[in-house]
This record gives structure tokens, C-alpha cells and sequence, in this order.
């Protein structure tokens, strides 16, 4: 028997995973799991140069932890607008090789080149995302989609609760 895409997934992805479930277990609260998963992301892969987690808040989206080089100005964002929007709208993961070249693009930082998201699902609903900006041109691809979907589902928990 065959498992395509457990053979297809770099071994780091695999090392990351792990190690994202023993730092999410290890966090006090959920946020800050959420906070040490984000910077385990950062740390292990050097293309993720600007990450954060967008959590649903009613019709919008709302920057919860992030780690790079700066702040950005969109710390809420209304689902349909952007990138981050239309992939909370749609619940499929965008993958952006080009920002320049799609008019949904919201410009954060003048040095992204190129962008994933990923949505956040719970109880069948998009609940939140992982937001990826690049420096390079088409810095992600189908390995990284399906990486961060399987982060995505151990992010799931940490979402905020009212
Ligand atoms: N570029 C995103 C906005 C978020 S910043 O990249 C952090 C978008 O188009 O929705």
C-alpha cells in the first residue's frame, strides 16, 4: 500500500509537526501556544518571513500572534478583502506566486513578493488562518499548502473563545 503524500512531505515538515504538537502541549493557555507555534513556523523554515494567525471575529479577521522583521497595518481585515478575505470567504487555501499580479492583493510590506493562506477550520467552519508573506517571488508551493493544513488542524483548538 501506497501513502503518496506522507512520502512526498520533506521529513522537515514532519520534524515541524512534531514539534509543534510538544510546544503546543507545553503552553500554559492557548495563546500562548498559538505564539510558540508561530515562531517554531518562522524559525524552521527561512522562506516564511512574515507570519501571523488571523482569527475569525465575526465578519471580520483579526491579527492574533505573528512574528517578522516588522508590524503590519492590517490587524483586521473584513472576510471577502484581500488575500487573507477571500480565503476565509472561499475556505481554500490560497497560494500567490506573484502578489503584484492579483488585484485582491492588500500591500502590508514593500518587500512581499509572493504569498500563502491557509483557513483554519473547526466544527466545519473557517475559524481563523495562517498568513504567509515571502520575500521571493512564488516562495510557496503545493508541499507547503498541505504542510500548513495539517498546522492548521493542531491550531484549531487554540482559536479564542468568548
Ligand atoms: N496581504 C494580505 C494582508 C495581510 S498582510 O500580508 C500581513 C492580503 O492580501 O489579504
Amino acid at each position: 500500500m501506497s501513502h503518496p503524500v506522507a512520502e512526498e512531505a520533506p521529513a522537515a515538515h514532519g520534524d515541524a509537526l512534531n514539534l509543534l504538537r510538544a510546544e503546543i502541549a507545553a503552553a500554559l493557555d492557548p495563546a500562548e501556544a498559538a505564539q510558540r507555534a508561530v515562531e517554531v513556523l518562522h524559525d524552521r523554515f527561512p522562506h516564511y518571513d512574515w507570519l501571523g494567525i488571523y482569527w475569525v471575529d465575526g465578519a471580520d479577521l483579526v491579527l492574533g500572534p505573528w512574528v517578522g522583521p516588522e508590524a503590519t497595518e492590517h490587524t483586521r481585515i473584513p472576510i471577502g478583502t484581500g488575500i487573507c478575505g477571500a480565503a476565509a470567504a472561499s475556505g481554500q487555501t490560497e497560494i500567490i506566486a506573484d502578489v503584484d499580479a492579483d488585484p485582491r492583493y492588500l500591500a502590508c510590506f514593500a518587500s512581499t513578493k509572493s504569498e500563502i493562506v491557509v483557513p483554519i477550520f473547526a466544527d466545519g467552519s473557517v475559524v481563523g488562518e495562517i498568513d504567509i508573506d515571502g520575500s521571493d517571488a512564488n516562495a510557496f508551493d503545493e508541499t507547503d499548502g498541505r504542510f500548513l493544513e495539517e498546522v492548521a488542524a493542531l491550531l484549531a483548538p487554540l482559536r479564542p473563545r468568548a
